[in-house]
């Protein structure tokens, strides 16, 4: 028989209430034969006040004989910036090489938007996910000095921009457009810049049949407002990828539907899937965030397990549960993951 052993993070704020949520659909929609197991763990702001921890070894240890990992959300005003975001996020998708960092922007009907007209966006993102600014490489001399210098250097690897390139065009010759755009900023960052460009034009020769185009960053973010509909798959680096994302999202729904996926393609790690959105500290405990984000990623994430006729039944059901809000009422928490899971049942 078939089986899903999930670790399942609810995190902090409304990622206990989102999470709750993805796994009522996720039981729903799985046939009979497959057997859900879940492992709740407590990481997040309550752990890191009770102990002073955030993420340790023996946790990682634990986490890599899962599946997979379902995370809402974690971060709490509580907690000093930077000490989950660096000791638990980041920690997580480099200790599992959790280089595809996969983020799909689709505008739903019925869903709205603030660029003008009905624009068709469809495209995905494949963001670096273990490399760039974000690996700490940096510091600061002449601390709380009239000179302090910080540094933050991007770290960028032949060996690790091939592979998420590599990922990227594989994705674009799969898509019915087969269309794939770099986005960068070689024109100022000359050696990572370069790095990428010459890499992405190596690997472009492999995929005769894949239109490519480069993009600065700067410009991206133009034409992300002003002709989405441009976009099919767009690779780029860590930073330049948080970044366009969030644009990604806001055009495109906005966070409350936006999914993503830290895949470690070889499968040598368990892939995490996580909604785009914070913990959100201001609306949690009320039933009040949109758990549609994280149903998504749960359709990211029994894709990436091989069941994408499931995966295919939760985005219908998402597309048509929004297309139903229309004129209505907003719904609870709840009441939105109830009708979900529903619609994946029926
Ligand atoms: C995201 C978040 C994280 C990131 C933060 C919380 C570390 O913004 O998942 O996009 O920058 O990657
Ligand atoms: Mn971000």
């Amino acid at each position: 028989a078939r089986s899903i052993d999930l670790a399942v993070i609810p995190g902090d704020g409304i990622g206990q209430e989102v999470v709750a949520q993805g796994l009522k659909v996720l039981s729903a929609v799985l046939p009979q034969d497959v057997k859900l197991e879940t492992k709740e763990y407590d990481f997040g702001a309550r752990r890191y006040h009770a102990t002073g921890e955030t993420l340790t070894d023996a946790d990682l240890e634990q986490l890599k004989q899962h599946d997979a990992i379902l995370l809402g959300a974690i971060g709490d005003p509580s907690v000093p910036s930077g000490v989950l975001e660096r000791g638990f996020l980041l920690k997580l998708r480099f200790a599992f090489d959790h280089h595809v960092n996969l983020r799909p922007s689709k505008l739903l009907p019925g869903v709205e938007t603030p660029l003008a007209g009905q624009p068709e966006i469809d495209f995905v993102v494949v963001r670096e996910g273990t490399e760039g600014p974000y690996t700490g490489n940096g510091g600061t001399i002449r601390k709380g000095t009239e000179h302090e210098v910080a540094t933050e250097v991007s770290v960028n690897t032949a060996f690790g921009v091939e592979r998420v390139v590599r990922d990227a065009f594989a994705r674009a010759q799969a898509r019915p457009r087969k269309k794939l755009a770099l986005i960068h900023k070689n024109n100022v960052l000359t050696f990572a810049g370069h790095l990428w460009t010459n890499i992405f034009n190596k690997v472009a020769a492999e995929y005769p049949e894949v239109t490519t185009e480069y993009m600065h960053v700067d410009a991206a973010t133009i034409y992300l407002v002003t002709q989405p509909e441009r976009f099919d798959v767009i690779v780029t680096d860590n930073l330049f990828g948080d970044i366009v994302t969030d644009l990604a999202a806001a055009v495109s729904g906005g966070i409350g539907v936006a999914a993503s996926g830290n895949i470690n393609p070889s499968g040598e790690f368990p892939s995490m899937f996580e909604p785009v959105h914070g913990s959100a500290p201001d609306i949690a405990g009320q039933g009040k965030a949109d758990p549609t984000a994280t149903v998504l990623s749960v359709a990211l994430l029994l894709r990436h397990l091989g069941y994408e006729d499931e995966a295919a039944r939760i985005e219908d059901a998402v597309a048509a549960d929004l297309a139903g809000r229309v004129g209505k009422p907003a719904r609870s928490t709840d009441e939105i993951g109830d009708a979900l899971a529903v619609r994946v049942a029926g």
